[in-house]
């Protein structure tokens, strides 16, 4: 049991797995690559949660609250840059994992990346739903209250669930189908659409920045750090920094462990490696631009968010679109709402089209059913059965679950994936040093091991209680994966086979180290 384990998808049979048929188109370069990262990324953190993050736990040292989360996804960026360029496969981390550290951390990162895109996006779906109410009731409109929220939500000072007096989130709902129509349809279709989103919320960021200059009062910056500059805290106990009422750390760190949902999806662009035309050259180049860019655009719109109100008048809803009406300028709240129901339009769509690939992926393997979840649509040549599973399960936690609980759970499932990626770029250098690398992550071992110690740091800055939720994912991901994925494992059954014609130490020798097995991998 512990060869299948910790068996690992030789690289050999990674690459020539690209060339097979019926695979996805290969249409994107680089622009729509970066496109499809900003895409990602922009959206609820930038627009929403800045506002109970500046508010709440960091005062104007936000700032620095997005220069240290950036920090750490740019560590994270280069290790995932460094294996897309050697591994451009459709399974993103997945895929990594199974080639460095075997079966089951494939599964564990393969679970933990349908937190990262099926739950954000309902975490996502849920923010577009308020800010389209925001938006339609400019004009006077309404919808039945019933129809408004998820029916009970999670209240942080009381600790238990509340119910809200609706039914159903219905734009949630709406939005997730829309959404999954267009990316049925093709990855073309999907990426122009995302284009001309990316285009119209890059405009409206560089508006905020532009105009809200001229309105910063640097009085408001003093003091830095109200709250401090750390914010760690171990399984409930704060090490470092202020506690909260409900026990949580605040401070600057603390502050960063919750925009870091600002900077997820980068990382979605490793997952359109199989559609994209040079994916070793265009897919690194794809992950580090866009994190560059919306790095800079967030520090630069933090400081002056921070610049113009005074943090502990920061809006927790609407911080930014907020920020403009207690200047006067009402007219820029309108401008504001598009740029952010439009931005948070385009990281449902770039979310909802990465999770299908990475199911694709595990579907490939056997770990999840294959005709199902490696189904590929004869004419639109995308995976439509598990988009379509996506679009489903979007609509519905958008619709009724308490998100508030499920975000920070998206940010520590992230952060772990992030960490056994760096971990498994340097696994992967000391066991497969010969294997070519397009790009290679600089400064020796120093990214990888800094990606490691600044992710972890993140994870312990969150609220305690996301490790108990994390765990209890995590058990979940296991018992499927015992019932499920270990029997019909595609490596498995090559176990089997091996083990039977040459006993264990054969089989063993011939998973971990050598090339493609002798069977069909996708029967
Ligand atoms: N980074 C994405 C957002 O902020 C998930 O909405």
């Amino acid at each position: 049991m512990a060869t299948q384990l910790f068996a690992r998808k030789p690289i050999q049979l990674l690459i020539e797995e690209m060339a097979g048929e019926h695979r996805l188109r290969r249409v994107l370069g680089p622009v729509q690559l970066t496109s499809l990262g900003i895409g990602a990324i922009i959206g609820t953190g930038i627009f929403v949660l800045t506002g109970v993050a500046a508010h709440d736990k960091t005062g104007p040292a936000l700032v620095l609250s997005f220069l240290v989360s950036g920090i750490a996804c740019i560590f994270a960026a280069l290790c995932y840059a460094e294996f897309a360029s050697m591994v451009p496969v459709a399974g993103s981390a997945y895929t990594y994992a199974y080639a460095t550290l075997g079966e089951l951390f494939a599964w564990i990162i393969g679970w933990d990346l349908v937190l990262e895109y099926t739950v954000a996006s309902a975490t996502v779906a849920h923010g577009w739903s308020h800010y389209f109410q925001d938006f339609i009731g400019i004009f006077g409109l309404k919808l039945p209250h019933a129809l408004t929220n998820a029916p009970f939500d999670y209240d942080p000072a009381a600790g238990r669930l509340v119910s809200t007096g609706t039914v159903l989130d219905l734009p949630a709902i709406v939005i997730a189908a829309i959404i999954t129509i267009v990316l049925v349809r093709g990855i073309r279709e999907s990426a122009s659409f995302n284009a001309v989103m990316v285009g119209v919320k890059l405009l409206v960021v560089l508006f905020v920045i532009a105009v809200g200059f001229f309105y910063i009062d640097p009085k408001n910056w003093q003091p830095l750090a109200p709250y401090g500059l750390t914010g760690i805290s171990f399984f409930g106990k704060t090490l470092f920094g202020q506690t909260g009422a409900g026990g949580e750390p605040l401070g600057m760190l603390a502050g960063a462990a919750i925009i870091f949902f600002a900077y997820i999806g980068f990382d979605s662009v490793s997952t359109h490696a199989e559609e994209s035309r040079n994916p070793q050259r265009d897919v690194p180049i794809g992950i580090i631009t866009s994190l560059l860019l919306c790095t800079i655009l967030y520090i630069a719109v933090s400081a002056v968010l921070t610049g113009m109100v005074p943090y502990h008048q920061i809006n927790v809803d609407a911080p930014v679109s907020d920020a403009f009406r207690q200047m006067g300028l009402p007219w820029a709240q309108f401008l504001i709402s598009i740029g952010a129901l439009t931005g948070i339009t385009s990281v449902l769509l770039v979310l909802m089209l990465s999770q299908p690939r990475v199911l694709l992926a595990m579907g490939r393997d056997g770990l999840v059913p294959h005709s199902f979840f490696g189904a590929v649509h004869d004419r639109y040549r995308t995976p439509w059965k598990s988009t379509i599973l996506t679009g489903i399960f979007v609509a519905l936690m958008g619709a009724f679950l308490p998100l508030r609980i499920l975000a920070d759970l998206v940010n520590i499932g992230t952060l772990l994936a992030f960490v056994i990626v760096c971990a498994a770029v340097l696994v992967m250098r000391k066991t497969h040093p010969e294997v070519e690398r397009p790009f290679r992550a600089p400064l020796g071992s120093w990214v990888p091991i800094l990606g490691v110690c600044t992710c972890l740091m993140l994870m312990f800055a969150l609220p305690p209680e996301n490790w108990l939720r994390l765990f209890i994912w995590l058990l979940i991901g296991f018992f499927i994966y015992f019932l499920y994925g270990r029997k019909h494992s595609v490596m498995s059954r090559h176990l089997r086979h091996e083990i039977t014609k040459h006993g264990v130490s054969g089989a063993g020798a011939l998973v971990t180290h050598t090339g493609a097995p002798p069977d069909d991998p996708h029967p």
